[in-house]
């Protein structure tokens, strides 16, 4: 294993017909880090996977996966990465023991030892009770368990996840969470993509917060966090309200975050400490307060913090 990073990415842009995907995008993710990708629908990231993943060509930048340039040398990068997402190659009338040795015969691992590998992979993800049912009675959990098994059979130097939790249950997310950090402590580059802040909190050493096709923050989970607040207090006033309650919140200092056509304000805070400074400083300022609630930051404080715009409200995008 040399020093160079295990991706690297340069100036990576990327046209569709009349929609620009990616509009410059310059990363390097270490050897045996886990890189998260947030960001809402839209903002590039399955592009980005695909491009890294040589399915896509880029418009223009370059990339290097592994130490291979994805574009000159894509059989390189393919034999050393797994792919899992929104893009899945699975076989529904297969069982899950049937597809994962269909996986690795296609990756030329022969019949025996794909047996074994597929064994292996069923095992340690939980899956060994239903290794031959097809994937018709999988629930939406285990057929994620089975995605990502299918992605390692060939023993990837780094993991592309593309939002491998979306629309799971709560207890099915954090057992894929689980098997991430596992893949981690073996030694696997991981770069993940997601919508969850609290997932890239959990799981990544390095985030790049993702929007229209460009980075606009990039940093530790801390550092991402502190921008936005440890914490932040959600604050409902009545419409009229809101220029007295930001003047009175104001003098708080940190950075509120205004939704003013919801009349609701985002104050950071580092823990419980300033929600009773924030509830007087309004009361003094004879604002009325309608709501108050503490939560973790989200996407959304995060995208209000950074470009003033809720995930949410972006136009044009689905899934
Ligand atoms: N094959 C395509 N042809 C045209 N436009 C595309 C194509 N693929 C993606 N796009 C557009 O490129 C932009 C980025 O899409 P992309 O799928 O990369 O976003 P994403 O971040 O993965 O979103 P999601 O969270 O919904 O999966 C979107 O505006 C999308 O509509
Ligand atoms: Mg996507």
């Amino acid at each position: 294993m040399g020093s160079e990073p295990a991706i690297r990415a340069e100036g990576i842009e990327k046209d569709f017909k009349n929609v620009r995907a990616l509009a410059g995008i310059d990363l390097e993710i270490d050897r045996g880090s886990v890189f998260g990708l947030l960001g809402p629908n839209g903002a590039g990231k399955t592009t980005f996977v695909r491009i890294l993943s040589t399915l896509l060509r880029a418009s223009r930048g370059r990339a290097e996966v592994a130490g291979f340039d994805v574009r000159r040398e894509a059989d390189e990068v393919r034999a050393r990465i797994g792919l899992t997402g929104q893009f899945a190659a699975v076989d529904n009338d297969l069982t899950g023991r049937e597809n994962l040795v269909m996986f690795g015969q296609l990756l030329g691992i022969g019949k025996t030892r794909a047996k074994t590998r597929a064994d292996e992979l069923l095992d340690r993800f939980g899956l060994t009770g239903a290794a031959d049912r097809t994937l018709r009675g999988y629930s939406g959990g285990m057929r994620r368990r089975l995605d990502l098994a299918a992605s390692l059979v060939g023993e990837p130097e780094i993991a592309f996840l593309d939002e491998p939790t979306t629309g799971l249950d709560p207890r099915s997310r954090l057992e894929l969470w689980d098997i991430v950090e596992d893949l981690v402590a073996q030694g696997t580059t991981v770069l993940l993509t997601t919508q969850y802040l609290e997932e890239v909190d959990r799981l990544a050493d390095r985030i790049g917060v993702i929007d229209h096709g460009r980075v606009i923050a990039l940093g530790t989970p801390e550092e991402l966090k502190d921008a936005v607040g440890g914490r932040v207090i959600a604050v409902d006033v009545d419409t009229g309200d809101v220029d007295a309650a930001v003047a009175a919140l104001d003098a708080e200092g940190g950075k509120v975050v205004v939704d003013r056509e919801a009349g609701r304000l985002n104050v950071p805070t580092d823990g419980a400490a300033r929600v009773a400074d924030v509830v007087r400083d309004l009361d003094a300022a004879g604002v009325g307060i309608n709501g108050l609630e503490l939560h973790s930051p989200s996407l959304d404080d995060v995208f209000l913090t950074l470009t003033g715009t809720r995930a949410s409200d972006e136009e044009g995008e689905e899934r």
